[in-house]
């Protein structure tokens, strides 16, 4: 059976719980009176006061609403079983972010992932045209987040996930915020700012794919970077609660699996354990059937590779004088569990230098560009250290370096 939760539910009661924690309050009735009066008030107070109901409140409900995000658009509302929740508005109820209700200062970095409540019973589903869940399953193929998830699993998220469009410009999350959703990008490019003493810096892009917004949810934490829309573009949006329930539980899970395979590796020493374990959760599983091609030499990179299992092997064309690929690949390196590649065109911003095939079966642990550039920062020295050898090899073998490691080139 499927019950839909009135948006906003589960955070106004998690607001309600956390203040009755930290006030400790006498009469427990008394203090809920005044916080909801106040709750009531604050969002009055935010512009829907006089005739019409406050946000949030509309024909009886109690959930709180969020005020709209600029300029943004929602495709299709949630499936109510009850009409009376339903959302006249056709905007995405969010939760109202207040001071009772912020989470961040709660319990910053509080992060249990066995402890999430594990109501299956309660299921958004946004009903989508084929064109939606068309595009919805596009979008979602190569999130590594979603790579670990059961077929059940993985269909309650593209259930729940709503479309949001967006317009140049735009800021789909601002650094500080509470975090409301989980976003993959169905099309669009989008900056993302890091404020660094007060002072934004562009530290990335993406372009048309990848996913960003998991991290507050998942720590709890305040929104860690400013995302921009810098093209017209639409987003897949995943509500915290679902992404809590499914995504972090599922994080357990993969914590028990590779916690004790990456503090093994003598790549990452150089991060504290809790640095370590936000590698596990980040890091996506992909399988690769013999003879696969994993990187291609020449391509864009979005990713790193860690060997768990299986075998990879590095081949490279080598250029002539008018920067063309000669015929025939040379087998340059191979890798086994343990061992990483793919690091050098995220070192050096260029395409790919070489190719990477799997021998027989092969699964990696895969991160994205950002969180390459996020968490493995501590580990570029041994990275660097590595790719002087990679240098070293090449000028044995082919008589240069192959400008691999000139930014300039
Ligand atoms: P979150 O903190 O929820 O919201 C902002 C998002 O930006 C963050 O999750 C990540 O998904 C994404 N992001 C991309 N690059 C960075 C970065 N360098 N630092 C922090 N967040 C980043
Ligand atoms: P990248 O260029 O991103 O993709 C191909 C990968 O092959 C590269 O990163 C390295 O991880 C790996 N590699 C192994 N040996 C070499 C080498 N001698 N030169 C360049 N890349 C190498």
């Amino acid at each position: 059976m499927s019950i839909s939760i009135p948006a906003g539910l589960t955070e106004l009661l998690q607001g309600f719980t956390v203040e009755v924690l930290r006030s400790q309050p006498g009469d427990l009735l008394e203090f809920a009176l005044q916080y909801f009066g106040r709750l009531k008030a604050e969002a009055a107070e935010s512009g829907a006061g006089g005739g019409s109901p406050a946000p949030g409140h509309e024909r009886g409900s109690l959930a709180p609403r969020r005020a709209p995000t600029r300029g943004v658009s929602f495709a299709e509302e949630p499936m109510q079983t009850d009409s009376e929740s339903g959302d006249e508005e056709g905007e995405f109820a969010a939760p109202v972010i207040n001071r009772f209700t912020r989470r961040a200062s709660v319990c910053a970095e509080a992060y249990n992932p066995d402890e999430e409540e594990d109501d299956t019973e309660s299921r958004i589903i946004y009903p989508k045209t084929d064109d939606q869940r068309n595009r919805l399953q596009e979008a979602c193929k190569d999130i590594l987040l979603f790579k670990n998830l059961d077929p059940e699993q993985m269909s309650q998220v593209l259930d729940a996930m709503f479309e949001k469009l967006v317009e140049g410009g735009e800021h789909v999350i601002d650094q500080g915020d509470d975090g409301d959703n989980f976003y993959v990008i169905d099309r669009g490019t989008y900056d993302i700012y890091v404020k660094c003493d007060g002072v934004g810096r562009c530290v990335g892009t993406y372009d048309n794919r990848g996913s960003f917004g998991e991290l507050a949810l998942m720590y709890n934490t305040p929104r860690a970077a400013t995302i921009i829309a810098t093209s017209p573009g639409a987003v897949w949006g995943l509500d915290r609660v679902t992404f809590r329930r499914i995504i972090v539980k599922n994080n357990a899970k993969k914590r028990r699996m590779y916690e004790n395979f990456i503090q093994s590796l003598p790549f990452l020493k150089s991060l504290e354990l809790s640095e370590r374990l936000k590698v596990v959760d980040v890091i996506g599983t992909k399988i690769y059937k013999d003879g696969e091609q994993i990187i291609t030499q020449g391509d864009m990179a979005d990713c790193f590779f860690i060997v768990e299992s299986g075998e990879v092997r590095i081949t490279m064309k080598r250029k002539n004088k008018q920067d063309v690929e000669e015929n025939g690949a040379v087998e340059i390196a191979r890798y086994s569990r343990g061992q990483y590649f793919g690091e050098l065109a995220l070192v050096t911003n260029k395409p790919r230098a070489a190719s990477a095939f799997a021998l027989g079966t092969v699964k990696c642990l895969v991160m994205d560009v950002q969180a390459f550039e996020r968490l493995l920062g501590p580990c570029m020295e041994i990275m660097k250290r590595n790719i002087a050898n990679y240098e070293e090899q090449l000028v044995a073998l082919f008589g240069t370096n192959m400008d691999i490691a000139d930014p300039s080139a």
